[in-house]
């Protein structure tokens, strides 16, 4: 799908990966953006005039429909839903750190709310001669890694999602991906990880994946990933596990 004269919404845009591909987006598309944080969304709005901003907290269920039903409201139609937003709690279940409510909120987040957007923003993709609807996922849905248990299942249940929804839309115009990323620079992963990719490269891949649709688009270290865990998957794990 060429990225030209579309009207795209991204959950999470206001940092990291996501406002990455608002950036590259915004000059030549409508941009839908969903987020948190007023001040951010506003500053995005100011930035870029073709972008529209949409606030919610996507840890509550309620808010996800409210946004779902102003968005409807407002477009008639959307060509590309990208679930981008999402939280990872680092602590073990072990460590003084964890916070119980991080449970929950991360559930939703990261998975709950992403079904709900997709169910309730469905009627606005399925009449388009083409439309995409990408979930952002990552390695660590293939191999978890010790720390974020919680945040290593939500994206584990994301690719089962997505791989099922894709099969459900089999016989519509819409393009069911995911993209799977290693680790990227942004605020998720402050002061953790080395050798990462920017987000900007991180944003420039995933778009690529959309203009070519690849259904699982495996970006960078997570190609080598996919084939160790064929040829030789304890290897794979014990490596990921460390992560
Ligand atoms: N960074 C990595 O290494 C990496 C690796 C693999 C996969 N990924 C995936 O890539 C995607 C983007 O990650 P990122 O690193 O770019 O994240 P990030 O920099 O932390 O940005 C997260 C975005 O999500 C929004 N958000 C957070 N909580 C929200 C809530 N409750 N309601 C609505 N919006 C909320 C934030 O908005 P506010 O600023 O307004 O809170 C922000 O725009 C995620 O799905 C992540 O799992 C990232």
């Amino acid at each position: 799908m060429q990225l030209k004269e579309k009207s795209i919404i991204i959950t999470g845009g206001t940092s990291g990966i996501g406002y990455e591909m608002v950036k590259i987006l915004a000059p030549d598309n409508d941009v839908i953006v969903i987020a948190r944080t007023p001040h951010k969304l506003d500053q995005l709005a100011q930035t870029f005039e073709r972008v529209y901003p949409f606030q919610a907290d996507l840890t509550r269920l309620d808010e996800v429909e409210r946004v779902a039903d102003a968005i409807a409201k407002r477009f008639s139609a959307i060509d590309i839903l990208i679930n981008n937003a999402a939280m990872q709690h680092t602590p073990t279940f072990l460590a003084d750190d964890f916070t119980y409510e991080s449970i929950q909120r991360e559930i939703t987040l990261n998975f709950t709310s992403i079904c709900c957007l997709t169910y309730l923003l469905l009627p606005l993709l399925i009449h388009q001669d083409e439309a995409t609807l990408l979930n952002m996922n990552s390695g660590l849905a293939l191999a978890p890694k010790t720390s974020s248990a919680v945040y290593c299942a939500t994206k584990a249940a994301l690719n089962i999602f997505t791989q099922s929804l894709r099969y459900q839309l089999e016989t519509t115009h819409i393009h069911v991906q995911q993209a799977f990323l290693d680790l990227v620079e942004t605020p998720m992963t402050t002061g953790r990880g080395t050798h990462k990719m920017s987000a900007q490269a991180a944003a420039r891949e995933v778009l690529k994946g959309i203009e070519r649709n690849i259904p699982d688009h495996d970006i960078c270290k997570v190609k080598l990933l996919r084939i160790l865990l064929r040829i030789a998957p304890a290897i794979a794990r014990r490596i990921m596990k460390k992560y």
